[in-house]
């Protein structure tokens, strides 16, 4: 019996522990909350003055946008994170990423958006390897935008709204063409996604077509 004393303090031991830990999840929780847009917005505002800066955040945060709702994941949340990653930029371009997990965090930022941020810079600026699939498309489509709006700019049109996978296509071919986009990444980025670049680049100027207006690439289609 002496055993079974022990088994049951032993249960209630773990017990206690369990709870205990439920408490930490909550109190983690409490202390950090949901970023909203707006919050967002208002951050990338504040650190960001440069117009094309923002117009890539617009970018990735429609792709983004798009991009959930193709998975059936949460729009807001990949909205936000789009928006937000590259936030200390333009103030430490030196300290890309380290510096953004600074300001996310002593806004109170959950660590998984955090995370999320800073895993796009993987193997350039931060050792976080994408592994959600939030992240993974993030990292993909993040050096995808530059050469989709750089492919817009000299067309007729200056429109991603009648734009075609072969037009940038034909572009990616041209190393010397935006030659700052790192192919090698996006290709890295399809592949950890199990998805063609012709699939990601047809998904990417969908989502860019949402927000060809905040971005200057309507044109005058
Ligand atoms: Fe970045
Ligand atoms: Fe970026």
């Amino acid at each position: 019996m002496a055993f079974a004393g022990f088994g049951l303090s032993a249960v209630l031991i773990e017990k206690y522990n369990e709870f205990g830990r439920d408490a930490e999840k909550e109190n983690s929780i409490m202390l950090s909350k949901i970023p909203t847009r707006e919050e967002a917005l208002e951050l990338l505002h504040a650190h960001n003055q440069s117009e094309s800066l923002r117009r890539h955040a617009y970018a990735v945060e429609g792709v983004m946008r798009y991009l959930a709702r193709k998975y059936g994941e949460e729009e807001e949340k990949w909205g936000v994170i789009g928006l937000i990653h590259d936030l200390d930029y333009e103030k430490f371009p030196e300290r890309h990423c380290a510096e953004t997990r600074k300001i996310l965090a002593a806004n109170n930022w959950p660590e998984e958006y955090i995370r999320a941020v800073v895993s796009h810079g993987w193997g350039i600026c931060s050792e976080v390897e994408p592994e959600s699939l939030l992240e993974k498309n993030l990292y993909a489509i993040d050096e995808l935008t530059g050469l989709i709006a750089a492919t817009a700019m000299v067309r007729p049109s200056k429109s991603v709204m009648d734009m075609n996978v072969k037009s940038v296509k034909k572009k990616w071919k041209s190393p010397a063409f935006a030659a700052g986009v790192d192919r090698s990444i996006i290709m890295k980025g399809a592949g950890m996604l199990g998805v063609g670049v012709d699939e990601l680049i047809e998904d990417t100027i969908m989502g860019m077509r949402e927000v060809a207006a905040a971005i200057g690439l309507q044109g005058e289609v």
